[in-house]
């Protein structure tokens, strides 16, 4: 494991909080039932400073002349070992994961209110776990206990999501090296989903081939629950039933992405469940198409966050009174938000740990400038109900295309590559 790039953003993060001590805990285990557990996944904030991936453990980040990171982490525990698997042990945590100090996750109580003894302020992830809120007052509580021995608690509470969304939210080399390769085998699996994909299957056949695909590189889950919506049910936006048969003549719609070693893909993809798009079925796809470029072009450094979405909705709103959806004047149903009936999110949101990543969209009020070295999601729809005043040859299209981007010097760079267009759509279906 390389450990540099974990040490550095512990570092560049202590100098950002100039004085006091971070706590960063991991997530907690989950029951999914009795005593079986969900999938462990990692705290991304602590993941992110640590590269630690086992529960029950907790970094201590000291600021100052003296910058320390400490681990608390679980005992070896030979019986553990052997039912559960490996465990690090703190004497062996602090040596591969490049700490200074490590204690025993049983030492909390007795060790954090020491260190934060006459320290000005403590940092942590403010109110992401209830009880890390309330475990974290205890503490400085046990800290004031000792006012009369001449120890001060800290007088200021931060969260620690100030400086550590902002880190996040522009990747390294090494981060973008691995959405690179979650986004290739993300796409790998949408092919694959595309050429398995025939009318009379059920839509969770074919999750299980994205599923396959994904597990077979290495990626042992999904970043999110994979939507596979066949039909009426793509106008559903977070559908994940994925229980119904697949029938001729209809599109399918596929939101899949794997994670893999923590960083998230995201794709989109909408085709035609027999392998031909109809005529109503490609005019619809072509705006979301046209939208999707018009967005891509958008996504450069120095501009607002916000344009490349503008650009999308421009696009698809003229494509809204093409399909004689909408009347009046482009700027005019922008501004009045109608075209909010049939495209009623975002065009996108940062990716990178988490799917829908940390960092915020505004500072000061204003759409921040993108930055190269984001990471975001490109991902225009169209979504069209059926109602009096609609087209009956329209009704239950529901199509959205997502790729992932990063944000390069002078663009950006697609890093999802599955078939896209309506001829590289059929062409690889044919081709199945
Ligand atoms: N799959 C979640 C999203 O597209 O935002
Ligand atoms: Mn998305
Ligand atoms: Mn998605």
């Amino acid at each position: 494991m390389d450990i540099t790039a974990y040490r550095q953003r512990r570092e560049r993060f202590l100098q950002s909080l100039q004085a006091g001590v971070a706590v960063i805990a991991t997530a907690p285990e989950q029951v999914r039932n009795r005593d079986s557990h969900y999938a462990y996944r990692h705290d991304s904030y602590f993941y992110y400073l640590s590269g630690f991936d086992e529960p029950e453990a907790v970094l201590v980040l000291v600021a100052g002349s003296e910058p320390r990171s400490i681990l608390f982490c679980r005992d070896k525990d030979e019986e553990r070992e052997i039912w559960d698997g490996y465990r690090y042990g703190p004497e062996k945590a602090k040596e591969v994961f490049g700490l200074d100090e490590a204690y025993s996750i049983s030492q909390l109580d007795e060790k954090i209110p020491e260190l934060l003894g006459n320290q000005p302020r403590l940092a942590y992830l403010v109110g992401s776990e209830i009880d890390w809120d309330t475990r974290m007052l205890g503490w400085l509580n046990a800290v004031r206990a000792k006012a009369r021995t001449g120890v001060i608690a800290p007088e200021e509470i931060v969260d620690a999501r100030r400086w550590l969304d902002e880190m996040r939210l522009v990747k390294d080399a090494g981060e973008l090296a691995l959405m690179r390769r979650a986004a290739e085998i993300s796409s790998a699996a949408h092919l694959r989903a595309m050429q398995k994909t025939r009318p009379g299957k059920f839509e969770y056949e074919i999750e299980a081939e994205l599923l396959h695909d994904f597990v077979r590189h290495g990626a042992r889950h999904p970043a999110y629950t994979s939507i596979v919506a066949g039909g009426a049910n793509a106008c559903v936006l977070h559908y994940v039933e994925n229980d119904a048969r697949l029938k001729d003549g209809e599109l399918l719609l596929i939101d899949a992405g794997c994670e893999l070693d923590g960083y998230a893909s995201d794709i989109t993809r909408t085709f035609p469940v027999n392998g031909k798009f109809s005529g109503a079925q490609k005019g619809v796809y072509e705006i979301v198409l046209a939208a999707q470029a018009a967005a891509l072009a958008a996504v450069k450094p120095g501009a607002p966050w916000i344009a490349y979405h503008d650009a999308a909705v421009r696009v698809l709103t003229q494509g809204m009174v093409d399909l004689k959806l909408l009347s009046g004047e482009i700027d005019g149903l922008i501004e009045s938000e109608a075209y909010k009936r049939f495209y009623m999110h975002r065009t996108g949101h940062w990716l990178g740990m988490d799917v829908h990543d940390a960092g915020e969209y505004k500072l000061g009020g204003e759409w921040r400038p993108l930055v190269a070295g984001m990471t975001l999601t490109v991902e225009p729809g169209f979504y069209i109900r059926p109602a009096d005043d609609v087209p009956q040859a329209l009704w239950n299209i529901g199509i959205r295309i997502e790729d992932d981007v990063a944000v390069t010097e002078s663009g950006c760079e697609v890093l999802t590559h599955a078939p896209r267009t309506v001829a590289e759509i059929e062409e690889a279906m044919r081709h199945a």
